[in-house]
């Protein structure tokens, strides 16, 4: 790489991204209900799951603590503040779930106070200058929505309907760029193939019926939202893999969710954090996760994804690295190679990291920490890493210096 500086595209959106679960807190919902129950039983798994060094850097994955959310950063109480540092970082967008068990905790009983906390949430954006990116489904669902089956009941696209068409009529108004879905298939495959999260079922056809009943979700909901509000934008935001030499997982895996809402999208959200070569890379670094880093893949994920013609933003991208030792060289070779890939028209529009603040890892609990920020989970207090101020400095100059 030579010396010189890559300037992005005017109004490029540069941010960050979360989801309710993982920092608001208080939640409950289907996986709160899970968490208790089997976060002893994770304490276990440990041992067998992770490596000698990963256990030695991360003794809190043997406390049953590490796997239940709790309040977590307590972003719930906290969004201001944490807008305040988002600002102070020079970011332009901020990437947020809305929860929908906060909003209909009961099926069909809305609850207006969390519906005025979203609008509150809207607010704080906008009198910072961030821009709102609103996901309505990032992998948590009410009780009720999951002990009638969640993603395998048949009326379950409509179910979701409701809830989109109620948080959009309220927020009218609020929100240009919606994300109806995040990583459907991975989260389908994860509950129904794998069996690593809730329900955890290993089944190919019932995982077959929940990727298609939540395509069919999208498309209603993506109906919806443009019968309320004509201009905003809707779209998902997909966990694409770069598959070097293994064209059936790409179709399978990168394509074929997107293939079947064609006509239902008005941009791609792209979330990068993986690659699978054949013959496999040797030697590349890891994250804390022991995931690949492999900044190139985007690159070639983004020439694949120019052929549905649709803007892209760069919904996630980001590593566990509690050290901030590799993140800030991590960002800016993903995005020399974003840049590239625009230079080459691919219609990239926004860069939005993972993550805003360390947070509740899933099934791996608190101890992966993805944040420009670090949060003391005991005291809450939030101290921006280096990393952060490296970030700051490409999003206020719209701009990286190599
Ligand atoms: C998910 C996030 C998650 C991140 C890191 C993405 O697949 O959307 O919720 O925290 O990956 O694992």
């Amino acid at each position: 790489m030579s010396k010189k500086t890559l300037k992005f595209p005017t109004g490029f959106f540069w941010g960050t991204a979360t989801s309710a679960h993982q920092v608001e807190g208080g939640n409950v919902n289907e996986w709160s209900e899970w968490e208790k129950k089997n976060a002893k039983q994770w304490t276990k798994k440990a041992r067998r799951h992770w490596k000698k060094w990963q256990q030695e850097k991360f003794p809190e994955m043997f406390q049953p603590a590490n796997y239940i959310s709790g309040q977590a950063c307590d972003h719930y109480h906290l969004f201001e503040k944490d807008f305040d540092l988002a600002k102070y970082l020079g970011h332009k967008a901020y990437r947020f779930s809305i929860e929908w068990s906060r909003i209909e905790p009961k099926e069909g009983k809305i609850d207006q106070k969390e519906i005025e906390h979203y609008r509150q949430v809207l607010l704080a954006l906008k009198e910072r200058g961030l821009e709102p990116f609103v996901s309505l489904y990032h992998w948590t669902v009410p009780i009720w929505f999951s002990q009638k089956g969640g993603w395998l009941n048949p009326k379950a696209p409509y179910y979701f309907d409701r809830f989109v068409k109620i948080v959009s009529q309220n927020l009218f108004g609020q929100v240009n760029f919606w994300i109806t879905l995040n990583e459907a298939m991975l989260c389908a495959g994860a509950s129904y193939l794998r069996g690593t999260f809730p329900p955890q079922k290993r089944n190919v056809f019932k995982f077959l019926k929940a990727v298609n009943n939540l395509a069919k979700a999208h498309q209603l909901a993506y109906r919806s939202l443009h019968l309320i509000d004509l201009d905003c934008q809707v779209g998902i935001a997909k966990h694409n893999i770069y598959f070097k030499n293994i064209p059936l997982a790409e179709y399978f895996w990168n394509n074929r969710f997107l293939n079947k809402i064609k006509k239902e999208q008005d941009f791609i959200g792209l979330n990068y954090y993986k690659h699978h070569q054949f013959p496999k890379k040797k030697n590349l670094p890891v994250s804390d996760l022991d995931w690949e880093i492999y900044p190139k893949g985007i690159y070639y994920v983004l020439k694949d994804l120019k052929k549905y013609n649709k803007p892209i933003y760069i919904t996630e991208n980001g590593l566990a690295d509690a050290q901030d030792a590799k993140r800030a060289k991590f960002i800016k070779d993903h995005l020399y190679w974003i840049h590239k890939a625009i230079k080459e028209d691919v219609d990239v529009r926004g860069y939005f990291h993972w993550s805003l603040l360390d947070n509740f890892e899933w099934d791996k609990g608190f101890w992966p920490r993805f944040g420009l920020i670090e949060v003391d989970y005991q005291t809450l207090k939030r101290i921006p890493r280096p990393s952060a101020y490296q970030y700051a400095k490409i999003c206020r100059e719209n701009a990286l210096k190599l």
